[in-house]
């Protein structure tokens, strides 16, 4: 019997795209080279599936080819905000992710970044490398205490859970969460939490504020100037969703302004490129969309993909499946 032809997008680990040409019959992009709009048509029209990562864009023209031979993208990573999901559905393509087996190590980036925000970790780390220690001082690099502060969540899926349980467990902190629906009070008792039902109402509410809601157009500039204006003027923001949640030039004034104490970001608006104006903010830290830049989740998400894959292909539903 025929395999099923499959395209990789990007890069994966190893481990995973060797088991994925045991069962398929595999393209694999050994470049790491981003496709462009018109890869992505020649390979809708050609693959049976098309395994796509969060740096690609695809577009309603992207799915609109005649005779297209692809049914399902089946996505490397949780988000799919990527992909027009409406198009996909018009042209009959299912479209899953990889939930869970990245949500500890996201949370575990996004309590580093709250934890190098309030402690200045940039900076000090900066001011070493170049050569601008002077030595130890009472009032040098002065951070904001993180433990026993009031963590505001938004957006209480398996990655906000998973942030409320280190920062209440670990850290003894106080969790308040805004979320679309409500949330199961046994999951908010977990942490002791409390969901507050308006944003506007948590924000003024939060030490630190970590958004770990999906993007899209729903969720763009959910974090705008007024919603920062809202923020204690000593408050830290940390993003480790997606860029388009914050607007970004909102988010620099704020911080040039000292409207807000800090932010810390993993993703970006228009990644890999940086708004300039955020780079000029020292009370800023700054990532490169690392949250699940983990060998154990990598692979994870890997398998996650394969696992979807192999459901669609015998016939029964990817247990994965969005849309
Ligand atoms: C995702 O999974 O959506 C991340 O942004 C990449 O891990």
């Amino acid at each position: 019997m025929m395999k099923p032809s499959v395209l990789l997008t990007r890069r994966w680990p190893n481990v995973v795209e060797q088991k994925l040409a045991e069962d398929y019959d595999v393209v694999l992009n050994r470049d790491d080279r981003p496709l462009s709009e018109a890869d992505f048509r020649e390979a809708i029209a050609k693959y049976d599936a098309v395994l796509p990562t969060v740096t690609d864009k695809i577009s309603a023209e992207a799915m609109d080819v005649p005779k297209a031979r692809t049914k399902i993208l089946a996505n490397y990573g949780v988000g799919f905000s990527h992909i027009d999901v409406s198009a996909a559905a018009k042209h009959g393509i299912a479209i899953t992710n990889t939930p869970d087996v990245l949500s500890e190590c996201t949370a575990d980036l996004a309590m580093t970044l709250m934890l190098m925000v309030a402690r200045r970790a940039g900076e000090g780390e900066r001011e070493v490398r170049a050569g601008g220690w002077s030595g130890w001082r009472p009032t040098h690099l002065i951070g904001t205490k993180v433990s026993g502060k009031t963590l505001g969540i938004i957006g209480f899926g398996r990655i906000g859970q998973q942030m409320a349980r280190r920062a209440h467990h670990g850290f003894g902190m106080e969790i308040v969460v805004y979320n679309r629906s409500p949330v199961d009070p046994s999951i908010l008792a977990q942490f002791n939490a409390r969901q507050i039902s308006s944003l506007d109402d948590l924000l003024p509410l939060c030490d630190f504020v970590s958004l770990h809601c999906p993007g899209g157009a729903e969720n763009r500039n959910m974090i705008n100037a007024a919603r920062l204006d809202l923020m204690k003027p000593d408050a830290f923001l940390i993003n480790t969703a997606r860029g388009e949640v914050v607007n970004e030039h909102a988010l620099a004034q704020a911080l040039m302004f000292d409207t807000i104490g800090g932010a810390a970001l993993d993703v970006f608006d228009a990644e890999p490129r940086i708004n300039p104006m955020l780079a000029q903010c020292d009370n800023l830290v700054m990532l490169p969309h690392m949250g699940s830049a983990t060998k154990e989740a990598r692979e994870a998400m890997g398998f996650r993909v394969l696992d979807n894959l192999n459901d669609f292909f015998k016939g029964s539903a990817p247990r994965d499946r969005v849309a």
